[in-house]
């Protein structure tokens, strides 16, 4: 049984992340135990749980705790081409996304039209929806052991926070273009034409600094980034977008404001998409990787000006 008494929440002591101690997620979790889970993502960001055996319908009850769940905008994609093979897909759980390295044969690989065994550069989920999630939640099934895949997390209050005066200035009352045309390994969705100019980039207009709706703070909100034509700030001239970009991104990505985490199998992991981005470092494509995913409902976006 799950008891307010045995939880603890053990900060990572980086700049965001704890590990939650004492707590079964795959036991019923009291309504008390769930304030508490929900005041501890909402103070660090990021929640590490060790030891787990989640399944799919657990993932659907843990994602229950922290606001319900909503599909992944990857899964639309490949639904709108039905003849790509779907990496992410888990049998009977359209919310829940497989994130593997696995190709059509179940084998590992390097490309399988998701993430595969790419980096996957900073971002935050599903920015290029209108309405992205508020967090994820990452379980590792079968994790390589010295095969790579470590994912860090960063924190964008503390990257707004000490922004210098004249960058903050500069996004006051600026949004931005968020570009869906690939996914965070840099991979083109399937079906989906890359944008040639600005004006061919698909995707919803985003603040660039977004309040969270629990904490009230306020957040860098970048989305992801590529190379030019993807995402721009709305009503500046390319040039002056791409310096904007180049001076939020360097920023927001400084090394202080991140923490890292190397997997194990069993870890289920939590994150906060409204106001923390993440990175992967490759995989060795020779080794198997399986996680399963879900996405935390979200709330459209809420600008501070
Ligand atoms: C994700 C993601 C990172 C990883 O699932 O959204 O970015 O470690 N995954 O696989
Ligand atoms: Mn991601």
């Amino acid at each position: 049984m799950n008891t307010l008494d045995t939880l603890e929440v053990v900060p990572t002591g980086a700049a965001l992340g704890a590990e939650v101690h004492g707590l079964d997620l795959a036991l019923p979790v009291s309504d008390a135990i769930a304030q508490t889970l929900r005041d501890a993502w909402y103070e660090h960001l990021v929640l590490l749980f060790r030891g787990q055996d989640l399944g799919d319908d657990a993932i659907m009850r843990t994602a229950d705790i922290f606001g319900g769940s909503q599909g992944s905008g990857a899964h639309s994609y490949f639904n709108r081409n039905a003849a790509a093979f779907n990496p992410h897909r888990v049998e009977g759980y359209p919310e829940i996304l497989a994130v593997t390295n696995l190709d059509e044969n179940g084998d590992p690989t390097l490309d399988n039209g998701g993430l595969g065994s790419h980096e996957v550069v900073w971002h935050s989920d599903n920015s290029y929806v209108e309405v992205p999630p508020a967090g994820s939640l990452l379980c590792a099934i079968d994790v390589p052991i010295g095969g790579g895949g470590h994912t860090s997390f960063n924190n964008q209050y503390l990257a707004y926070e000490t922004l210098p005066a004249e960058l903050t200035r500069a996004i006051e009352g600026r949004h931005q273009v968020h570009d869906s045309s690939r996914n965070s390994a840099g991979v083109p969705r399937p079906g989906v034409k890359l944008p040639e100019k600005p004006e061919d980039v698909e995707g919803p207009t985003h603040p660039i600094v977004r309040v969270h709706p629990h904490t009230g703070r306020c957040a860098l909100y970048l989305g992801r980034r590529r190379a030019w034509p993807s995402n721009y700030v709305v009503g500046l001239p390319d040039n002056e977008s791409e310096a904007l970009l180049d001076a939020l991104w360097a920023h927001a990505t400084r090394p202080e404001f991140a923490w890292e985490h190397v997997w194990r199998d069993g870890d289920a992991v939590l994150w906060d998409n409204r106001c923390a981005m993440h990175y992967r470092t490759p995989i060795d494509p020779s080794r198997r990787r399986v996680m399963h995913r879900i996405q935390i409902a979200g709330e459209p976006v809420i600008a501070p000006w």
